[in-house]
Protein backbone atom coordinates (compact mmCIF):
# COMPACT_ATOMS: atom_id res chain seq x y z
CA UNK A 1 0.00 0.00 0.00
CA UNK A 2 1.16 3.48 -0.74
CA UNK A 3 1.87 6.06 2.13
CA UNK A 4 0.48 9.53 1.04
CA UNK A 5 1.96 12.45 2.05
CA UNK A 6 3.33 13.83 5.04
CA UNK A 7 -0.04 13.48 8.12
CA UNK A 8 -1.00 16.83 9.74
CA UNK A 9 0.81 17.59 12.97
CA UNK A 10 -1.72 15.67 15.16
CA UNK A 11 -0.19 18.11 18.65
CA UNK A 12 -2.04 21.25 16.87
CA UNK A 13 -5.33 19.45 17.36
CA UNK A 14 -6.52 21.14 20.58
CA UNK A 15 -8.32 18.04 22.23
CA UNK A 16 -7.95 17.90 26.20
CA UNK A 17 -8.18 14.08 25.79
CA UNK A 18 -7.99 11.29 23.51
CA UNK A 19 -7.07 7.83 22.72
CA UNK A 20 -3.99 6.40 20.48
CA UNK A 21 -5.22 2.83 18.18
CA UNK A 22 -2.13 1.38 17.29
CA UNK A 23 -3.16 -0.33 14.10
CA UNK A 24 0.28 -1.51 13.57
CA UNK A 25 0.10 -3.70 17.23
CA UNK A 26 -3.28 -4.55 15.91
CA UNK A 27 -1.00 -5.91 13.06
CA UNK A 28 1.48 -7.59 14.86
CA UNK A 29 -0.89 -9.13 17.42
CA UNK A 30 -2.86 -11.22 14.00
CA UNK A 31 0.98 -12.40 13.20
CA UNK A 32 1.70 -13.72 16.48
CA UNK A 33 -1.44 -15.16 16.93
CA UNK A 34 -0.87 -16.60 13.43
CA UNK A 35 2.07 -17.88 14.45
CA UNK A 36 0.44 -19.83 17.45
CA UNK A 37 -2.43 -22.02 15.28
CA UNK A 38 -2.09 -24.38 11.83
CA UNK A 39 -1.31 -22.58 8.85
CA UNK A 40 -4.69 -23.56 7.08
CA UNK A 41 -6.49 -22.00 10.24
CA UNK A 42 -8.02 -19.16 9.65
CA UNK A 43 -8.60 -15.90 12.25
CA UNK A 44 -11.60 -14.34 12.79
CA UNK A 45 -10.91 -10.42 14.30
CA UNK A 46 -14.13 -9.67 16.72
CA UNK A 47 -15.21 -5.83 15.55
CA UNK A 48 -18.21 -6.09 17.81
CA UNK A 49 -18.58 -3.35 20.11
CA UNK A 50 -16.93 -0.85 17.75
CA UNK A 51 -13.92 -3.63 17.82
CA UNK A 52 -14.11 -3.55 22.00
CA UNK A 53 -14.08 0.20 21.54
CA UNK A 54 -11.03 0.65 19.54
CA UNK A 55 -12.79 1.54 16.12
CA UNK A 56 -14.23 -0.88 13.74
CA UNK A 57 -13.76 0.68 10.85
CA UNK A 58 -10.27 1.32 11.62
CA UNK A 59 -9.60 -1.99 12.70
CA UNK A 60 -11.20 -4.21 10.19
CA UNK A 61 -9.64 -2.30 7.29
CA UNK A 62 -6.26 -2.39 9.21
CA UNK A 63 -7.04 -6.24 10.07
CA UNK A 64 -7.73 -6.89 6.47
CA UNK A 65 -4.41 -5.70 5.93
CA UNK A 66 -2.93 -7.19 8.51
CA UNK A 67 -3.71 -10.83 7.40
CA UNK A 68 -6.95 -11.61 9.37
CA UNK A 69 -9.59 -13.82 7.09
CA UNK A 70 -12.96 -13.12 8.98
CA UNK A 71 -14.82 -10.34 11.16
CA UNK A 72 -17.24 -10.93 13.52
CA UNK A 73 -19.49 -8.39 15.54
CA UNK A 74 -22.77 -9.51 17.60
CA UNK A 75 -25.40 -7.17 16.05
CA UNK A 76 -26.42 -6.80 12.34
CA UNK A 77 -26.56 -3.06 11.74
CA UNK A 78 -22.75 -3.30 12.69
CA UNK A 79 -21.72 -6.04 10.01
CA UNK A 80 -24.32 -3.70 8.07
CA UNK A 81 -22.46 -0.56 8.60
CA UNK A 82 -19.15 -2.16 7.66
CA UNK A 83 -20.24 -2.77 4.28
CA UNK A 84 -21.39 0.51 3.90
CA UNK A 85 -18.27 2.03 3.80
CA UNK A 86 -16.93 -1.10 1.52
CA UNK A 87 -15.55 -3.97 3.95
CA UNK A 88 -15.41 -6.79 1.49
CA UNK A 89 -14.06 -9.42 3.59
CA UNK A 90 -16.47 -11.97 4.81
CA UNK A 91 -18.31 -10.99 8.09
CA UNK A 92 -20.12 -13.51 10.44
CA UNK A 93 -22.68 -11.98 12.71
CA UNK A 94 -22.18 -13.62 15.84
CA UNK A 95 -25.51 -12.90 17.71
CA UNK A 96 -28.68 -15.18 16.72
CA UNK A 97 -30.46 -14.21 13.43
CA UNK A 98 -33.83 -13.84 13.68
CA UNK A 99 -36.62 -13.49 10.64
CA UNK A 100 -36.85 -9.84 10.56
CA UNK A 101 -33.08 -9.93 9.41
CA UNK A 102 -33.03 -12.36 6.38
CA UNK A 103 -33.35 -9.72 3.94
CA UNK A 104 -30.70 -8.00 5.61
CA UNK A 105 -28.18 -10.73 5.39
CA UNK A 106 -28.81 -11.42 1.65
CA UNK A 107 -28.03 -7.71 0.46
CA UNK A 108 -25.35 -6.99 2.64
CA UNK A 109 -23.92 -10.58 1.79
CA UNK A 110 -23.20 -10.82 5.69
CA UNK A 111 -22.45 -14.47 7.56
CA UNK A 112 -25.67 -15.63 9.59
CA UNK A 113 -25.31 -17.56 12.71
CA UNK A 114 -28.24 -20.02 13.06
CA UNK A 115 -29.27 -20.83 16.43
CA UNK A 116 -32.55 -22.78 16.38
CA UNK A 117 -34.27 -25.40 13.53
CA UNK A 118 -37.38 -22.83 13.38
CA UNK A 119 -35.29 -20.19 11.86
CA UNK A 120 -33.09 -22.19 9.70
CA UNK A 121 -36.01 -23.50 7.70
CA UNK A 122 -37.50 -20.30 7.76
CA UNK A 123 -34.75 -18.65 6.46
CA UNK A 124 -34.12 -22.12 3.95
CA UNK A 125 -38.09 -21.24 2.79
CA UNK A 126 -36.92 -17.30 2.30
CA UNK A 127 -34.22 -18.24 0.37
CA UNK A 128 -36.37 -20.29 -2.05
CA UNK A 129 -38.96 -17.82 -1.93
CA UNK A 130 -37.27 -15.11 -3.30
CA UNK A 131 -34.33 -17.20 -5.16
CA UNK A 132 -31.08 -15.55 -2.83
CA UNK A 133 -28.56 -17.33 -1.52
CA UNK A 134 -26.91 -16.66 2.09
CA UNK A 135 -24.17 -17.81 3.70
CA UNK A 136 -25.02 -19.17 7.88
CA UNK A 137 -22.65 -20.56 10.86
CA UNK A 138 -24.33 -23.47 13.01
CA UNK A 139 -24.04 -22.24 16.64
CA UNK A 140 -23.79 -25.17 19.07
CA UNK A 141 -24.06 -24.56 23.06
CA UNK A 142 -21.88 -27.11 24.34
CA UNK A 143 -22.08 -25.58 27.61
CA UNK A 144 -22.53 -22.01 27.78
CA UNK A 145 -26.08 -22.33 27.49
CA UNK A 146 -26.23 -18.68 26.07
CA UNK A 147 -27.69 -19.81 22.44
CA UNK A 148 -27.14 -22.30 19.94
CA UNK A 149 -28.45 -26.21 19.12
CA UNK A 150 -27.58 -28.45 22.17
CA UNK A 151 -24.90 -30.24 20.81
CA UNK A 152 -26.44 -33.41 21.58
CA UNK A 153 -29.72 -32.37 19.38
CA UNK A 154 -28.37 -34.45 16.24
CA UNK A 155 -31.72 -35.06 14.39
CA UNK A 156 -32.07 -31.18 14.45
CA UNK A 157 -28.79 -30.28 13.59
CA UNK A 158 -28.44 -33.11 10.57
CA UNK A 159 -31.59 -31.29 9.75
CA UNK A 160 -30.67 -27.82 9.43
CA UNK A 161 -27.62 -28.96 7.47
CA UNK A 162 -29.10 -30.93 5.09
CA UNK A 163 -31.43 -27.98 4.06
CA UNK A 164 -30.79 -27.06 0.09
CA UNK A 165 -30.82 -23.01 0.06
CA UNK A 166 -28.92 -21.79 3.30
CA UNK A 167 -25.57 -22.91 2.89
CA UNK A 168 -24.33 -24.07 6.03
CA UNK A 169 -20.57 -22.60 5.75
CA UNK A 170 -19.35 -23.52 9.25
CA UNK A 171 -20.15 -24.31 12.87
CA UNK A 172 -19.41 -22.84 15.97
CA UNK A 173 -19.68 -23.31 19.84
CA UNK A 174 -18.24 -20.83 22.50
CA UNK A 175 -16.21 -21.58 25.48
CA UNK A 176 -17.37 -20.13 28.93
CA UNK A 177 -14.09 -20.72 31.10
CA UNK A 178 -10.88 -20.91 28.66
CA UNK A 179 -9.33 -18.03 30.78
CA UNK A 180 -9.67 -20.23 34.05
CA UNK A 181 -6.70 -22.67 34.07
CA UNK A 182 -7.85 -26.22 34.96
CA UNK A 183 -11.08 -25.45 35.06
CA UNK A 184 -12.40 -29.20 34.17
CA UNK A 185 -15.95 -27.46 31.70
CA UNK A 186 -13.54 -25.97 29.45
CA UNK A 187 -12.19 -29.73 27.99
CA UNK A 188 -15.96 -31.15 28.38
CA UNK A 189 -16.87 -28.31 26.22
CA UNK A 190 -14.01 -29.24 23.65
CA UNK A 191 -14.69 -32.74 23.84
CA UNK A 192 -19.03 -32.11 23.18
CA UNK A 193 -18.04 -30.15 19.95
CA UNK A 194 -15.14 -32.29 18.58
CA UNK A 195 -17.56 -35.48 18.93
CA UNK A 196 -20.12 -33.72 16.65
CA UNK A 197 -17.82 -32.98 14.40
CA UNK A 198 -16.62 -36.23 13.93
CA UNK A 199 -19.72 -37.65 13.74
CA UNK A 200 -20.91 -35.02 10.73
CA UNK A 201 -17.89 -35.85 9.20
CA UNK A 202 -18.57 -39.64 9.41
CA UNK A 203 -21.77 -38.40 7.51
CA UNK A 204 -20.84 -36.15 5.27
CA UNK A 205 -22.39 -32.97 6.66
CA UNK A 206 -19.31 -31.52 8.39
CA UNK A 207 -19.22 -28.02 7.44
CA UNK A 208 -15.85 -26.24 6.19
CA UNK A 209 -15.02 -23.95 8.65
CA UNK A 210 -15.79 -25.29 12.29
CA UNK A 211 -14.40 -22.66 15.30
CA UNK A 212 -14.47 -23.13 18.97
CA UNK A 213 -12.20 -20.83 20.87
CA UNK A 214 -11.79 -17.13 21.61
CA UNK A 215 -8.26 -15.70 23.20
CA UNK A 216 -8.23 -17.88 26.09
CA UNK A 217 -9.21 -21.20 23.78
CA UNK A 218 -6.75 -19.88 21.00
CA UNK A 219 -3.75 -19.50 23.39
CA UNK A 220 -3.97 -22.23 26.24
CA UNK A 221 -5.95 -25.05 23.73
CA UNK A 222 -4.50 -26.08 20.61
CA UNK A 223 -7.17 -28.90 20.42
CA UNK A 224 -9.88 -26.33 20.24
CA UNK A 225 -8.14 -24.53 17.05
CA UNK A 226 -10.19 -26.45 14.69
CA UNK A 227 -10.55 -24.26 11.40
CA UNK A 228 -10.29 -21.11 12.43
CA UNK A 229 -9.73 -18.79 15.65
CA UNK A 230 -11.80 -15.76 16.89
CA UNK A 231 -9.71 -14.26 19.53
CA UNK A 232 -10.35 -10.47 20.52
CA UNK A 233 -9.01 -9.20 23.08
CA UNK A 234 -5.23 -10.82 22.07
CA UNK A 235 -5.22 -9.67 19.20
CA UNK A 236 -6.35 -6.07 21.13
CA UNK A 237 -3.03 -6.75 22.58
CA UNK A 238 -4.06 -7.00 26.34
CA UNK A 239 -4.11 -10.54 28.49
CA UNK A 240 -7.28 -12.85 28.37
CA UNK A 241 -5.75 -14.54 31.59
CA UNK A 242 -6.01 -12.22 34.01
CA UNK A 243 -4.99 -9.43 35.40
CA UNK A 244 -1.11 -9.72 35.43
CA UNK A 245 1.24 -8.82 32.51
CA UNK A 246 0.63 -10.76 29.37
CA UNK A 247 2.62 -13.85 28.76
CA UNK A 248 2.71 -13.67 24.75
CA UNK A 249 4.36 -11.05 23.15
CA UNK A 250 0.98 -9.04 21.98
CA UNK A 251 1.36 -5.18 21.81
CA UNK A 252 -1.78 -3.05 23.41
CA UNK A 253 -3.54 -1.31 21.01
CA UNK A 254 -4.96 1.39 23.03
CA UNK A 255 -3.32 3.96 24.71
CA UNK A 256 -5.61 6.72 26.65
CA UNK A 257 -3.94 10.28 26.65
CA UNK A 258 -5.17 13.62 28.71
CA UNK A 259 -3.78 16.60 30.01
CA UNK A 260 -2.91 18.97 32.72
CA UNK A 261 -5.24 21.99 32.89
CA UNK A 262 -4.95 23.19 36.47
CA UNK A 263 -1.99 22.95 38.56
CA UNK A 264 -2.38 24.36 42.67
CA UNK A 265 -1.36 23.62 45.98
CA UNK A 266 -3.03 22.04 49.23
CA UNK A 267 -2.43 22.26 53.07
CA UNK A 268 -2.38 19.74 55.24
CA UNK A 269 -6.44 18.68 56.48
CA UNK A 270 -7.45 19.76 52.92
CA UNK A 271 -9.74 17.43 51.13
CA UNK A 272 -9.87 16.32 47.76
CA UNK A 273 -12.52 15.76 45.12
CA UNK A 274 -16.46 15.03 45.79
CA UNK A 275 -16.94 12.98 49.64
CA UNK A 276 -13.92 14.48 50.42
CA UNK A 277 -12.20 10.79 50.54
CA UNK A 278 -8.79 12.41 50.18
CA UNK A 279 -6.87 14.42 52.80
CA UNK A 280 -3.84 15.81 52.73
CA UNK A 281 -0.89 14.79 55.11
CA UNK A 282 1.15 17.50 54.43
CA UNK A 283 1.45 20.02 51.50
CA UNK A 284 0.49 18.52 48.42
CA UNK A 285 0.76 20.02 44.98
CA UNK A 286 -2.01 18.83 42.87
CA UNK A 287 -2.32 18.46 39.13
CA UNK A 288 -6.22 18.62 37.90
CA UNK A 289 -6.37 16.16 34.75
CA UNK A 290 -9.12 16.60 32.03
CA UNK A 291 -10.09 13.00 32.13
CA UNK A 292 -13.31 11.52 34.20
CA UNK A 293 -15.71 9.39 33.98
CA UNK A 294 -17.77 10.87 31.19
CA UNK A 295 -14.81 9.99 28.94
CA UNK A 296 -15.27 6.22 30.08
CA UNK A 297 -12.56 6.17 32.74
CA UNK A 298 -13.39 4.48 35.90
CA UNK A 299 -14.83 5.40 38.96
CA UNK A 300 -15.89 2.58 40.98
CA UNK A 301 -12.93 3.12 44.06
CA UNK A 302 -11.65 6.42 44.76
CA UNK A 303 -8.26 6.93 45.95
CA UNK A 304 -6.80 4.00 43.87
CA UNK A 305 -4.54 3.71 40.65
CA UNK A 306 -2.02 6.13 39.02
CA UNK A 307 -0.92 8.46 35.63
CA UNK A 308 2.14 8.92 33.97
CA UNK A 309 3.42 12.60 34.00
CA UNK A 310 6.79 12.64 32.64
CA UNK A 311 8.14 9.27 33.20
CA UNK A 312 6.59 9.42 37.00
CA UNK A 313 3.93 7.62 38.39
CA UNK A 314 1.43 9.99 40.02
CA UNK A 315 -1.21 9.04 42.08
CA UNK A 316 -5.05 9.42 41.76
CA UNK A 317 -6.25 11.55 44.98
CA UNK A 318 -10.00 10.47 45.92
CA UNK A 319 -13.12 10.55 43.58
CA UNK A 320 -12.80 10.29 39.76
CA UNK A 321 -15.31 12.85 38.72
CA UNK A 322 -16.79 13.24 35.07
CA UNK A 323 -14.67 15.73 33.51
CA UNK A 324 -11.28 15.61 35.41
CA UNK A 325 -9.24 13.85 38.14
CA UNK A 326 -7.12 14.94 40.66
CA UNK A 327 -3.32 13.36 40.62
CA UNK A 328 -1.02 14.41 43.11
CA UNK A 329 2.62 15.94 41.58
CA UNK A 330 4.99 17.02 44.55
CA UNK A 331 7.49 14.99 43.42
CA UNK A 332 7.69 16.91 39.98
CA UNK A 333 7.02 20.43 41.16
CA UNK A 334 8.09 21.93 37.65
CA UNK A 335 5.22 20.18 36.07
CA UNK A 336 3.35 22.75 33.69
CA UNK A 337 -0.71 22.95 33.09
CA UNK A 338 -1.04 21.59 29.16
CA UNK A 339 1.22 18.62 29.25
CA UNK A 340 0.27 15.38 28.14
CA UNK A 341 -0.90 12.48 30.58
CA UNK A 342 -0.81 9.07 30.31
CA UNK A 343 -3.58 7.63 31.62
CA UNK A 344 -3.92 4.11 30.02
CA UNK A 345 -0.80 2.87 28.52
CA UNK A 346 0.70 -0.65 29.66
CA UNK A 347 3.81 -0.75 27.53
CA UNK A 348 4.88 2.20 29.99
CA UNK A 349 3.87 0.63 33.45
CA UNK A 350 1.75 -2.72 34.17
CA UNK A 351 0.63 -0.32 36.84
CA UNK A 352 -1.28 1.92 34.24
CA UNK A 353 -1.75 -0.70 32.26
CA UNK A 354 -5.70 -1.88 30.48
CA UNK A 355 -5.36 -4.88 32.87
CA UNK A 356 -4.66 -2.95 35.94
CA UNK A 357 -6.99 -0.56 35.45
CA UNK A 358 -9.62 -2.41 34.83
CA UNK A 359 -8.80 -4.80 37.85
CA UNK A 360 -8.67 -1.63 40.24
CA UNK A 361 -12.29 -1.17 39.60
CA UNK A 362 -13.04 -4.85 39.93
CA UNK A 363 -13.64 -5.27 36.38
CA UNK A 364 -12.16 -6.57 33.04
CA UNK A 365 -10.02 -4.61 29.89
CA UNK A 366 -12.71 -5.94 27.98
CA UNK A 367 -15.58 -3.03 29.76
CA UNK A 368 -12.65 -0.61 29.96
CA UNK A 369 -11.82 -0.50 26.12
CA UNK A 370 -15.57 -0.77 24.88
CA UNK A 371 -16.98 2.05 27.29
CA UNK A 372 -14.04 4.61 26.30
CA UNK A 373 -16.73 7.43 25.24
CA UNK A 374 -17.53 8.90 21.66
CA UNK A 375 -16.05 12.74 22.94
CA UNK A 376 -12.19 11.06 23.17
CA UNK A 377 -10.56 12.30 20.15
CA UNK A 378 -9.29 9.30 18.13
CA UNK A 379 -5.65 9.08 16.61
CA UNK A 380 -4.14 6.27 14.80
CA UNK A 381 -0.69 4.79 14.87
CA UNK A 382 -0.28 3.59 11.26
CA UNK A 383 3.19 2.20 9.75
CA UNK A 384 5.04 4.03 12.73
CA UNK A 385 3.45 7.50 11.98
CA UNK A 386 0.91 9.33 14.11
CA UNK A 387 -1.89 9.82 11.58
CA UNK A 388 -5.70 11.53 11.66
CA UNK A 389 -8.99 8.95 10.61
CA UNK A 390 -8.99 11.46 6.99
CA UNK A 391 -5.56 10.90 6.23
CA UNK A 392 -6.24 6.99 7.36
CA UNK A 393 -9.48 6.48 5.30
CA UNK A 394 -7.33 7.39 1.90
CA UNK A 395 -4.67 5.16 2.87
CA UNK A 396 -7.13 1.93 3.72
CA UNK A 397 -9.63 3.08 0.49
CA UNK A 398 -12.37 3.42 2.91
CA UNK A 399 -15.31 3.90 0.58
CA UNK A 400 -17.92 6.77 1.04
CA UNK A 401 -21.06 5.87 3.46
CA UNK A 402 -23.56 4.22 1.54
CA UNK A 403 -27.37 4.57 2.12
CA UNK A 404 -29.37 1.59 2.18
CA UNK A 405 -33.38 1.93 1.24
CA UNK A 406 -35.79 1.79 4.04
CA UNK A 407 -38.21 -1.17 4.48
C1 LIG B 1 -18.85 -15.77 20.17
C2 LIG B 1 -17.62 -15.04 20.55
N1 LIG B 1 -16.46 -15.34 19.94
C3 LIG B 1 -15.31 -14.71 20.23
C4 LIG B 1 -15.26 -13.73 21.20
C5 LIG B 1 -13.95 -13.08 21.52
O1 LIG B 1 -13.60 -13.29 22.86
P1 LIG B 1 -12.19 -12.78 23.42
O2 LIG B 1 -12.21 -11.31 23.30
O3 LIG B 1 -12.19 -13.24 24.85
O4 LIG B 1 -11.14 -13.40 22.62
C6 LIG B 1 -16.43 -13.39 21.88
C7 LIG B 1 -16.38 -12.35 22.90
O5 LIG B 1 -17.21 -12.09 23.67
C8 LIG B 1 -17.64 -14.06 21.55
O6 LIG B 1 -18.78 -13.78 22.16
Amino acid sequence: MKLLATPPDLNKIARPNWIEINLDALCNNIQFIRSQIPANTKILLPVKADSYGHGSLACSFAAKFGGADYLGVAHISEGMLLRQYGMDLPILVLGPCTPADFAYFVEFQLTAAITDIRTAMAFDQFLRDTGTTCKAHLAIDTGMNRYGFDAEDFNNIRAALSLKNLHFEGMFTHLATADMPGNPKTEIQIQRFTRLVDVLEAEGLRPEICHCSSSAGTLTHPESHFDMVRPGLALYGYNCMGAAPSPWPIKPVMRIKSTIRHIHDVKPGETVSYGGYWMAQQPTRIATIAIGYGDGYLRGEYNKGFVFIRGQLCPILGRVCMDATMVDVSHIPDVQVGETVDVVNGELDFRISMESVADDHHTIPYELTSRVARRLYRKYYWKNRLVRWDYLRKEFGVKDFKEYPLR
